[in-house]
């Protein structure tokens, strides 16, 4: 079991040595994949940091490779880098797509995340490794390992979106960041945080979906005991797509100016929908109670509840009242 593990682990530095040697040193590579990146403004040196790679526009360019390097076809089909259809005819998943390689926070690579340069909608955007014996994607956090010393130094964790958002942030310079990339934010997840800094701030991308996603990662993240801020991005930007169009030092200014303690964003957000309607007030008051309610510490819960109550313009003592039905219903 733990020689099939290690197999596992070896074909996946094996793949990712593929892609990157595809990338860097094949024509296709180059003009493809390489200027694909230049155009994206990721310089050379971010690049190796990530292993990036390539996957060539073929069927079987790695399983082809691996095999004739001695590997075993039912190692590359378990850690899903080949796939076999019904016909059992063998083909790569990755083909034509630039390639990022997952790190589990020791540094092993247990999988990968694939972008297709295409601009229609033929074929999914990102293709990612399925669940194998090494890869168990509710666990994994993409760039911790990059991430993790900036993280304890910085006594921090940025949160984002996506594979490229991660690489952009680090390229400017703020590398205590991590994407939950491949799944929306799991409690293993923060629990993998926790051991670096109990500090999370979320940067997710400034439409509905990122919204909707940092309200539930917030509450996610209180539940774990977990200090949570949030960061919203203007007009559809993310935050890669930010630093390219206004550059790092208007990125961090973005990030230092707008980061709002979880329950002023949260607040902030839901009374755009109320506006001066006393009944969808009163559902934004409980709602923003309930996040309170999630916090395991009484007494960070009751200074947040002390600053909701002069937020709202609310008594202090019926939102107390509030949080214990919460807490009541829910013991
Ligand atoms: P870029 O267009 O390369 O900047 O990607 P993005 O990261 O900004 O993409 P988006 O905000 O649409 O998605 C965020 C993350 O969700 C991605 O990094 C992927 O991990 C994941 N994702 C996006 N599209 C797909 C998809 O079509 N399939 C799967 N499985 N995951 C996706
Ligand atoms: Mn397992
Ligand atoms: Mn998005
Ligand atoms: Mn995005
Ligand atoms: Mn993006």
């Amino acid at each position: 079991e733990v020689d099939r593990k290690e197999s596992l682990y070896v074909i996946s530095t094996f793949a990712a040595q593929f892609f990157a040697d595809n990338l860097w040193n094949t024509d296709e590579g180059k003009s493809i994949g390489l200027s694909y990146f230049k155009e994206r403004g990721f310089r050379e040196e971010t690049l190796k940091k990530f292993e990036i790679g390539y996957s060539p526009e073929e069927w079987s360019a790695l399983n082809d490779k691996a095999l004739s390097e001695g590997y075993k076809q039912e190692f590359l089909e378990e850690t899903g880098l080949v796939i076999k259809n019904d016909k059992g005819r063998i083909y790569d998943r990755f083909r034509a797509r630039v390639i990022f390689p997952i790190h589990n926070f020791t540094g092993r690579i247990i999988g990968f995340g694939g972008r297709t340069l295409k601009t229609d909608k033929s074929v999914p955007k990102y293709v990612n490794s399925p669940e194998s014996d090494i890869y168990h994607k509710s666990n994994v956090l993409y760039g911790l390992f990059q991430a993790k010393k900036a993280i304890r130094d910085m006594d921090n964790c940025f949160l984002v979106e996506g594979y490229a958002d991660v690489m952009a942030v680090h390229q400017a310079g703020v590398e205590n960041v991590v994407a939950s990339s491949g799944t929306s934010l799991t409690t293993e997840q923060i629990k993998l945080i926790s051991r670096f800094t109990n500090s999370v701030c979320i940067l997710y991308d400034g439409d509905a979906a990122g919204i909707k996603a940092s309200l539930r990662g917030l509450d996610m993240i209180l539940e774990e005991g977990l200090d949570v801020k949030v960061v919203l991005f203007p007009d559809g930007h993310d935050p890669d797509s930010y630093i390219q169009a206004y550059g790092a030092s208007a990125f961090k200014t973005h990030v230092e100016k707008n980061k709002k303690d979880f329950i002023f964003y949260k607040t902030e957000i839901l009374l755009q929908d109320a506006a001066n309607d006393p009944i969808k007030k009163a559902g934004v008051i409980r709602d923003v109670v309930e996040s309170i309610a999630k916090i395991p510490d009484a007494i960070k819960a009751s200074v947040f509840l002390r600053e909701c109550s002069s937020l709202l313009n609310m008594e202090e003592r019926i939102l107390i009242a509030e949080l214990n039905k919460i807490r009541l219903t829910k013991a």
